[in-house]
């Protein structure tokens, strides 16, 4: 895939050769779009966007990715624009670097196709290649550019790690593709293997992962933009790290209680949690962000064989707790208890699960949000804001008490779902599993992303992947 080299040009619009097509955005109707010869026999495209006082910072990100649709389907091959032209009131208390940053990210997003597996390539000839931000100089906008380029760069990376097909993207692939990513950055890599998992007692992870001919892997990425505390000593405050937890089922066939054939194709991208903390942190890295921050994934195939975990079958967590499998479908939250209890020795300031956990949060929420579950009042109101202002919006269901009654095992300490199969308040259920887990007295948040894995028509995105919350994470990353 050839995304378009994207660049600032700090001289007047008249100064860019003609080759380069002018997009120019009107207040008429959002279907009215077409050419205009410009001076000079440069062209120009006017691309109606309704009400210029009616534009949000939402609007204003889906208007961006439809240049690149309407670039694509004219086979415009160089073009320019000038975000600053027009003039949004709902986007004057926008800062220049937020601005230049949001167009930059989402030109990438729009760009992004997924051709790896296509055994005839696309004609390049036609293919956009460079896209020109006509813009004043100053280091607010030369910040918000680099940024915005990091940022649409990493979620575009994520986005083709969990479009890759699950037997090529199986765990170890999946370890392979963290250091990859890392490659470069300040972001160190270990990935722990089946005898380690087993060692050290993540007997949750290893029940999941033990029906594959593919290990489970548990994948530990570390980025100490401050300093790394020495082992022994108490951390500071300031110092303490911000721990992102990411699902990495690499594919989900529900286990023995298999998935219905029309529910199945898509669990490839399972490990979009675990894409996307990958993502986030090493451009927190390439951002220069001064904070310790890790990522933590387990990974593993959720596989249907006769070494498959059963229903009924009861596994020790690394916590000690232990958990009456009762539907082998329920998988992520087995692997995200123990990268819990395992987040406890760094000690974290924070801690965001990310995972495609539950198909009951898109009866809840549709696609347009994912699910943020936190008793921290504090980490939700920012959650919720951040999530605006990325773009990775993200909407609050409760985990109360009352819940954990539904998963009080007979048989064991608890059980992976409800204990009477009620599918009721199921993304609920999912989130309060895990704060059975998550270190005590720490803020911790769990984002549901099983709504916001896969794209839809609204998006302005290719089918498949959305990369997200990557852009939520880098911003949380950035301001928590
Ligand atoms: N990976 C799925 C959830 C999912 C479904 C993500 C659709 C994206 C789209 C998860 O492992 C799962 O199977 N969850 C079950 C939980 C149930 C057994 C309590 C579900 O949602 O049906
Ligand atoms: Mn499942
Ligand atoms: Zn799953």
């Amino acid at each position: 895939m050839s995304t378009p080299k994207i660049s600032l040009h700090h001289k007047p619009l008249e100064t860019v050769p003609a080759k380069y097509c002018r997009i120019i955005l009107t207040e008429e109707k959002a279907s009215v779009h077409r050419f205009i010869e410009a001076e000079g026999g440069a062209l120009s495209y006017k691309m109606g966007v309704g009400k210029w006082s009616e534009v949000t910072p939402r609007t204003f990100r889906t208007i961006i990715r439809s240049i690149i649709q309407a670039a694509k389907g004219h086979q415009m091959e160089y073009i320019v624009i000038e975000p600053t032209a027009a003039e949004f009131p709902q986007l004057e208390n926008q800062t220049d670097s937020w601005i230049v940053s949001t167009v930059v990210e989402n030109l990438l997003l729009a760009s992004y196709e997924f051709t790896k597996y296509k055994s005839k390539q696309k004609d390049t000839a036609t293919e956009l290649k460079e896209i020109l931000i006509v813009s004043p100089k100053s280091k607010e906008i030369e910040a918000g550019f680099l940024r915005g380029l990091t940022v649409g760069t990493m979620v575009n990376a994520a986005r083709d790690i969990a479009n890759t097909p699950g037997d090529d993207m199986n765990p170890k692939q999946l370890g392979v593709a963290a250091k990859e990513l890392a490659k470069g950055s300040n972001v160190t890599v270990k990935v722990l293997g089946l005898p380690e998992i087993t060692k050290l007692k993540m007997g949750l992870l290893q029940a999941v992962g033990k029906g594959s001919h593919h290990d489970a892997q548990f994948i530990v990425m570390e980025y100490w933009g401050l300093k790394k505390p020495a082992a022994s000593a108490k951390v500071e405050a300031k110092n303490k790290p911000l721990v992102l937890i990411g699902k990495g089922i690499t594919y989900d066939t529900g286990g023995l209680n298999v998935k219905p054939a029309g529910g199945m194709h898509d669990m490839h991208m399972d490990m979009s949690g675990g894409s996307s903390v990958m993502a986030a942190i090493v451009a927190a890295a390439k951002l220069g962000i001064k904070k310790n921050i890790i990522a933590l994934i387990p990974a593993a195939e959720n596989a249907v064989s006769s070494t498959s975990m059963r229903a009924g079958d009861i596994a020790t967590s690394l916590s000690g707790q232990t958990v009456e499998i009762l539907h082998t479908d329920a998988e992520g939250r087995l692997v995200l208890a123990d990268a819990l209890t395992y987040s406890e020795r760094y000690s974290p300031r924070a801690i965001i699960d990310v995972a495609t956990l539950t198909g009951a949060a898109l009866v809840a929420l549709g696609q347009h949000a994912s699910a943020v579950m936190t008793k921290d009042s504090e980490l939700e109101t920012i959650l919720r804001k951040l999530g605006e202002e990325s773009g990775d919006l993200v909407w609050p269901l409760p985990i109360w008490d009352e819940y954990k009654q539904h998963i009080k095992s007979n048989r064991a300490d608890l059980s992976n779902i409800s204990t009477n199969f009620s599918r009721y308040g199921g993304t609920i259920e999912g989130g309060t599993f895990l704060s059975h887990f998550a270190p005590k007295n720490v803020p911790w948040a769990h984002i549901d992303i099983a709504p916001r894995m896969d794209s839809i028509p609204s998006d302005k995105l290719a089918k498949g992947a959305t990369g997200e919350p990557v852009r939520l994470l880098i911003t949380f990353l950035e301001q928590y």
